[in-house]
């Protein structure tokens, strides 16, 4: 626990959960996403635009959750609805910061919500993140964290980091050894402290107690008449309280301010999770090429040919494959199965063991049973393809009528033939073989043949007479 002198300003920590003991130490994630946003010029919230198919926001809170936070808290202004409706499923709170007049006012809007519970109040650490720097990994919340707790106890972690280009952002002035004097805004900084190469990705780990000490002297006479949270640095020297910054990698803290921005931390996250991929067992033959979702889950073994997409919710199991420019979204391939190349998987498809869909094919809301075979060219939704049933080329399954949906069934080892129409509600019994051509409106008997085509009529020489008659004709004119 840390000694404070009697004139120190904040208040000691309760000595009922020393935050120094990690066993107790209790963490509140504060993010801010009251800003505007005004470069993306869209519609949405600047933190709910998707990163591999999920709201940039809740990736960081993702990996917040990681630290099993007592709280979290999103800091919402512009906007507020929308931020509001994406994190209230998840039971996390909002603070409404009205106007925005800078990065330390929008923290202490947090204040209430933290101070509601814990009984007398919170007093544990508070990790500030910002919702549109959205890639930082939980192990690097641990470490500031961990730095704040270290021997020294420094009243502010600052997570400090070397662009190529320091552009705009505070400038961090700290002694070799990360202790930190101040953060300087790069509007009020001088020629010298421009060249300082150390920036402030804007993150903090502060203790609850200190952090709104800090933030009640704040002021705002500075290049941008803002109350900013980096001066909290310079206050708590001026306190006689030290300071720390801990470096992290550049493309770890990439803000987003724009679309390019946007896509620039996407190939980031894209990159990051091809190569996860292929320490996990995966052969990606172009990893380039493949773009994976938050969640997608890949067995042992599975083969990525190049330029394929997955949507959220995909597993692909053990020993797939899945050729060329396929589409994979909302859907489950077996073990060993066989998808593409040019196949569409749409949410419901579930693809058995050794199953296989091939090219063009489509699948919705079906099952393809084990070793089933769903060559070429076919639409199957709102369906149950028996194991081993071989399901022809052109086959569509009719399942809409314009209002509703219908489903089909198709038996163990059915045989549908080429360019059949299967209208649903309609049920194939196992074995079955439907004639190539048939649109099939009855359901037909297990081990049955279906044959709804009109008979075929032959006419021997007709064809020769035809053409013989046209020849003539034409050259008659
Ligand atoms: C801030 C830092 C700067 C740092 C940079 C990193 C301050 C004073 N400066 O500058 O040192 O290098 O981030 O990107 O903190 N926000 C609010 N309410 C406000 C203002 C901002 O919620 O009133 C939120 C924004 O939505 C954003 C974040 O805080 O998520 C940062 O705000 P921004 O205006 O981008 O700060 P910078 O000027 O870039
Ligand atoms: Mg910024």
């Amino acid at each position: 626990m840390t000694t404070h002198s009697n004139d120190q300003p904040f208040p000691a920590h309760s000595p009922v959960h020393p935050p120094e003991d990690p066993a107790v130490r209790s963490i509140a994630v504060v993010i801010l996403a009251a800003g505007k946003g005004t470069r993306m010029k869209s519609d949405l919230h600047k933190v709910l635009h998707p990163i591999a198919g999920r709201p940039m926001l809740l990736h960081l809170i993702a990996s917040a959750a990681a630290l099993h936070p007592a709280k979290t808290v999103v800091v919402t202004g512009a906007g507020r609805e929308q931020v509001e409706a994406a994190v209230a499923p998840l039971g996390i709170s909002t603070a409404l910061q009205a106007e925005q007049l800078g990065t330390g006012h929008a923290v202490a809007q947090a204040r209430g919500a933290l101070a509601g519970f814990e009984g007398a109040g919170f007093e544990g650490d508070v990790l500030i993140l910002y919702g549109d720097v959205p890639l930082v990994t939980t192990a690097t919340m641990q470490r500031m964290i961990d730095r704040l707790h270290a021997d020294d106890t420094p009243a502010v972690v600052v997570l400090g980091f070397r662009p190529a280009d320091p552009g705009a952002y505070g400038r961090v002035i700290a002694d070799a050894a990360g202790r930190m004097d101040r953060i300087v805004e790069y509007k009020d900084a001088s020629k010298a402290e421009r060249a300082v190469t150390l920036c402030n990705s804007g993150l903090m780990a502060v203790r609850a107690t200190d952090l709104f000490a800090l933030l009640d002297r704040l002021g705002n006479d500075n290049a941008a008449g803002e109350y900013y949270l980096t001066d909290i640095v310079g206050l708590a020297g001026a306190a006689g309280r030290s300071a720390a910054v801990i470096e992290t990698g550049a493309d770890e803290v990439a803000g987003v301010n724009s679309r390019g921005e946007l896509a620039g931390v996407e190939a980031a996250w894209q990159a990051e999770r091809r190569a996860r991929a292929m320490a996990d067992g995966a052969t990606l033959i172009a990893p380039d090429t493949v773009w994976f979702a938050h969640d997608t889950v890949l067995g042992r073994d599975v083969v990525i040919e190049p330029n394929v997409v997955f949507g959220p919710g995909a597993r692909v199991e053990d020993g797939a494959t899945i050729h060329a420019f396929s589409h994979v979204e909302g859907a489950s391939v077996g073990k060993g199965a066989n998808v593409g190349p040019f196949a569409r998987l749409r949410p419901g498809a579930d693809l058995r063991a050794d199953a296989k869909v091939g090219n063009f094919v489509e699948v919705k809301k079906a099952v393809i049973g084990e070793g089933a075979k769903v060559s070429h060219l076919t639409y199957i939704g709102d369906a149950d393809i028996g194991a081993g049933a071989n399901i022809g080329a052109g086959t569509i399954t009719c399942n809409y009528d314009g209002y509703f949906k219908y489903r089909t069934v198709v038996g163990e080892g059915a045989f549908i033939g080429s360019n059949s129409a299967l209208v649903a509600p309609v049920n194939i019994g196992a074995g079955a073989i439907v004639a190539a051509g048939s649109v099939v409106t009855q359901d037909v008997e297990a081990d049955a043949l279906a044959l709804v085509r009109p008979p075929q009529i032959a006419k021997p020489g007709w064809a020769a007479r035809f053409r013989e008659k046209m020849i003539a004709r034409k050259a008659a004119r």
